[in-house]
């Protein structure tokens, strides 16, 4: 079988990433996909940083669309970021007919509704591993390990960066704002990091994972959000000598009424396996009616973490493009069910 080819668009901490992983791992990757996957296009901002890195192996440019409407790019991977740009390149790679693998949460937690409806009428695949909780396979443990289940609730610490702030206050008694420079440095943060503190980059993740533990539209708009920035090392300090640390939950639970959606800092007792999740790691707990409560930990942001999470999706395409289609299972996009109509409950 030919290689599978793929236009990467953006080449920053995920797109290097994904290319260090895809080519390091080349061989066992082609052997699991059962074809090879091969980045035929790069386009980015920045050629030069790309170019140092991929040389004459791969044509790097910075016309973006031109990768989306090239007619020999099968799957399209969106790591610029940001819900302009990226909204309209992969809308047009839908368009075009190419699957889409993504990293970018605020675009499918503000657009989501409509990209996934473009990608259902093409019949293409929109695939976010990436977008939620970096390196942990949640939506893959959602859809596929949980997929029996009835979701009752599910908590997460789906933010690297406040964790890892919070982490630091506590130890170290800093500010937030001392330890979001570090953040940034280490490749944490947001582009702007105010995502990040203000709980709204965590609430574009509760909303995706809730869209599929659910099964409702992605409603980003109704999703009660607090963030971190009124924290004092002070108050993290008290926390902990009460047993407690203080951690921002994302939370999702089904009530008879509707849904609660909500983001702020939480107090954990220290009892709770959750509380010990520290620095930029992330964990998600799912309670499932069949299989009780779940545990998922790992690295939540990062280069590589986040990348092995696009490439994870990359080989699921390619399963999917290989095979028979009398035999494919039906595209990864959102499928609505019985609950699409369930209110989100005011906070
Ligand atoms: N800024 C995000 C975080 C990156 O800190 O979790 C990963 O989505």
């Amino acid at each position: 079988l030919n290689p599978i080819k793929v236009g990467l668009l953006g080449f920053g901490v995920v797109g290097s990433g994904t290319w260090n992983v895809l080519t390091r791992n080349a061989e066992e990757i082609a052997r699991r996909a059962g074809r090879q996957i091969e980045i035929v296009r790069i386009a980015t901002r920045t050629t030069s940083k790309a170019t140092a890195v991929v040389g004459n192996a791969v044509p790097v440019s910075d016309d973006m669309l031109s990768v989306v409407n090239d007619p020999n790019v099968e799957v399209v991977v969106e790591l610029i970021g940001g819900t302009t740009l990226a909204k309209e390149l992969v809308l047009k790679a839908i368009e075009n007919g190419k699957h889409v693998v993504t990293a970018n949460k605020a675009l499918l937690a503000v657009h989501g509704n409509e990209i996934f409806k473009a990608a259902s009428e093409r019949q293409v695949t929109v695939a976010f591993e990436a977008a939620v909780a970096g390196g942990i396979p949640i939506i893959k443990a959602m859809r596929e390990g949980l997929t029996a289940n009835r979701i009752q609730w599910l908590a997460g610490i789906i933010n690297g960066t406040t964790n890892f702030i919070l982490t630091e206050m506590r130890e170290k008694g800093l500010s937030f704002a001392e330890v979001l420079k570090k953040a940034q440095q280490l490749g944490y943060a947001e582009a702007d990091p105010t995502f990040d503190v203000e709980g709204v980059d965590a609430a574009h993740k509760l909303t995706l994972l809730a869209s599929i533990a659910f099964g409702i539209p992605v409603q980003f708009d109704k999703v009660y959000v607090e963030g971190i920035s009124r924290l004092a090392p002070e108050d993290v300090v008290a926390a902990g000598r009460l047993g407690y640390r203080i951690k921002l939950l994302g939370l999702a639970i089904r009530r008879d009424s509707g849904i609660e959606l909500r983001v702020h800092p939480c107090l954990v007792p220290n009892s709770k396996l959750i509380a010990s999740v520290e620095g930029p790691m992330n964990a998600v707990v799912v309670k499932g009616d069949a299989v009780g409560e779940t545990l998922y930990y790992g690295a939540g942001a990062g280069s590589e973490p986040t990348a092995s999470a696009v490439v994870a999706d990359l080989v699921d395409v390619t399963r999917l493009l290989t095979a028979d289609p009398e035999h494919r299972v039906p595209p990864l996009a959102f499928q609505a069910n019985a609950l699409a109509d369930y209110p989100i409950l005011p906070i």
